[in-house]
């Protein structure tokens, strides 16, 4: 009982604080945006045949950018962490204001990303044109809702 009692209190404590919730989202999704650009990079890298093609480690970056595209944004994106509301962030306000838009140009990105997943085992030449799509979904969703730098 005491073991129960305990654990729900650090359940508590845990689930508690708007501020640490809110750095939480904070951190969560823009480490999905960097392993998102960092599976990216080791695609592009065989793409462009700086690294040489390796179809295990191709397969593995696809399925990585695959995974992530799956995570559901909402809970990374709570209300009030636009960056008119809070620091270190370059979220913009209108992605709250056009929700539906913004988890479509999310779902986009998971059809891209599908595309490359199956594209990364057939070789170098396959990896650099399902790459496109993808980099347009990126671009997509940051030209509209991400502030500049
Ligand atoms: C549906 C919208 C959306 C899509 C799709 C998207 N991004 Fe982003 N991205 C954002 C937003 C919004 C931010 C700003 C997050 C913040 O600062 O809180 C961001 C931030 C980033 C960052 C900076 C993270 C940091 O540490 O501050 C990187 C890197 C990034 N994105 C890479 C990518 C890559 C690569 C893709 C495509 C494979 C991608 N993003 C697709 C919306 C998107």
């Amino acid at each position: 009982m005491k073991k129960v009692i305990t654990a729900v209190a650090v359940l508590a404590t845990l689930a508690t604080g708007a501020l640490a919730e809110e750095n939480r989202a904070l951190e969560g999704r823009k480490g999905q945006f960097n392993i998102l650009a960092l599976n990216l990079g080791v695609l592009g890298g065989m793409a462009k045949g700086s690294v040489p093609y390796d179809a295990a480690a191709a397969q593995a970056a696809a399925d990585s950018i695959v995974g992530v595209s799956m995570v559901h944004q909402a809970t990374l994106f709570p209300e009030g962490s636009d960056n008119m509301s809070i620091d270190e962030t370059r979220a913009q306000p209108s992605i709250w204001e056009n929700w539906a838009d913004f988890e479509s140009k999310w779902a986009d990105l998971g059809t891209a990303a599908k595309g490359l997943q199956t594209a990364a085992a057939g070789g170098q030449e396959a990896i650099g044109p399902a790459m496109g799509p993808l980099g347009g979904a990126c671009k997509a969703c940051h030209d509209t809702y991400r502030a500049p730098e």
